[in-house]
């Protein structure tokens, strides 16, 4: 496992834990899975050095965080060592929500201080000032570590950034540094690559992380599923499952396909490891089993060439969503392009 240094100065994996999996009806995995094999997860995932495991208070309604909470209390794995993150669901996120939210996440997952605590995304009518003076009274007295920010743009993360530094200032129990907002969640992978336009040099410049989620592009980037299958729950609200967007991502998986082969590992760990090829990212993929999950694990050793690196990119450049649903920043590069050749 490769570790970038997180906030409040652990060691924070490479690859992570995702765990909206866990007791969330969306992902159709069942009881067995909340009783048995989740708890396996997470088991086996602390046995191979992970440190990072995110969740939140919205998954399952709370059942998320107390499985893994449990789980993680059933290890004997040092609690200190590990960055357990997870994420206020922001409604109406004012202060005194913000902390009471808080105290009930710490709860359910049964810790004294949640490491990184995060606003699920932005609420676009109460703004950051508020939201981040509960932030800081949380870390003010430790229930937190850290805070982040999830689907958050580049001006609302900076803006984030001013609101808790003047939290801070007017904070009476402050001690050391400022703090920042260490760390923005989004998605990131071969088929959605938006943070690479701005929040990936912002991150680098500043010493920040991106925790990519959807990774895998929910399960997209294994190769498993193709134009035949019916997919339900999640994926059948993904527009990159409907036949007519599997049928054009065949090209990209085809490319992983190859270069998985050529590495002797699987197309869902090298698209991973394209993923993790910026030092500001880390990734945070969920699984199915225990097997994917070491699966997921390995693939932060994996390195790719720089031509494999630079195919992969070719690839997802020219898978082209037949639904709308390209993003600003990759409808600007195929402009580009197009007015290139
Ligand atoms: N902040 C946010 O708004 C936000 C949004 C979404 C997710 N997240 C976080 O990010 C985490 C990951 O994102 P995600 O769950 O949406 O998508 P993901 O990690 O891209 O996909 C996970 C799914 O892919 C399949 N998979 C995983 N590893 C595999 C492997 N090695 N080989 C083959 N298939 C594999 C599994 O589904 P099957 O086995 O069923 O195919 C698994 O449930 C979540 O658990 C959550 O913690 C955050």
């Amino acid at each position: 496992m490769r570790y970038v240094e997180g906030p409040t100065g652990k060691q924070i994996s490479r690859v992570g834990l995702g765990t909206w999996q866990f007791g969330s009806r969306e992902w159709g995995y069942g009881h067995d899975y909340d009783q048995r094999e989740a708890g396996a997860i997470v088991g086996r995932t602390l046995e191979q050095g992970v440190t990072l495991f995110d969740t939140a208070e919205i998954y399952g309604f709370g059942r998320s965080e107390r499985i893994l909470g449990r789980a993680l209390r059933r290890s004997d794995a040092d609690l200190d060592r590990l960055v357990v993150a997870s994420k206020v669901f922001p409604l109406v996120p004012t202060a005194p929500v913000v902390e009471q939210r808080a105290v009930g996440s710490a709860s359910r997952l049964g810790v004294r201080r949640i490491d990184l605590y995060q606003v699920h995304q932005s609420n676009p009518v109460v703004k950051d000032p508020t939201t981040m003076r509960g932030m800081q009274a949380l870390l003010d007295v430790g229930l937190i570590g850290a805070v982040g920010v999830s689907n958050y743009s580049l001006d609302r993360w900076k803006a984030a950034d001013r609101a808790l530094s003047e939290a801070y200032s007017q904070s009476e129990l402050v001690s050391g540094d400022a703090p920042v907002v260490v760390s923005n969640q989004v998605q990131y992978s071969l088929v959605h690559r938006d943070p690479e336009a701005d929040l990936l040099p912002f991150a680098a410049s500043e010493g920040r992380l991106v925790i990519a989620y959807s990774p895998l592009a929910q399960g997209l980037l294994s190769g498993r599923y193709g134009p035949g299958d019916r997919l339900t729950g999640v994926r059948a609200a993904n527009p990159h499952f409907l036949p007519d967007n599997l049928a054009a991502s065949a090209p990209l998986l085809d490319t992983l396909r190859d270069i998985a082969a050529s590495h002797q590992v699987k197309p869902a760990q090298v698209a991973l490891a394209w993923t993790l090829r910026h030092p500001a990212v880390v990734a945070i993929p969920g699984a199915s089993s225990v097997a994917q999950l070491e699966s997921n694990v390995e693939a932060a050793d994996l390195d790719l060439g720089d031509d494999e690196l630079r195919a992969l990119t070719e690839a997802s450049n020219r898978y082209r969503p037949v639904t709308g649903i390209a993003t600003v920043p990759q409808q600007i590069r195929r402009m580009r392009e197009a007015r290139r050749s």
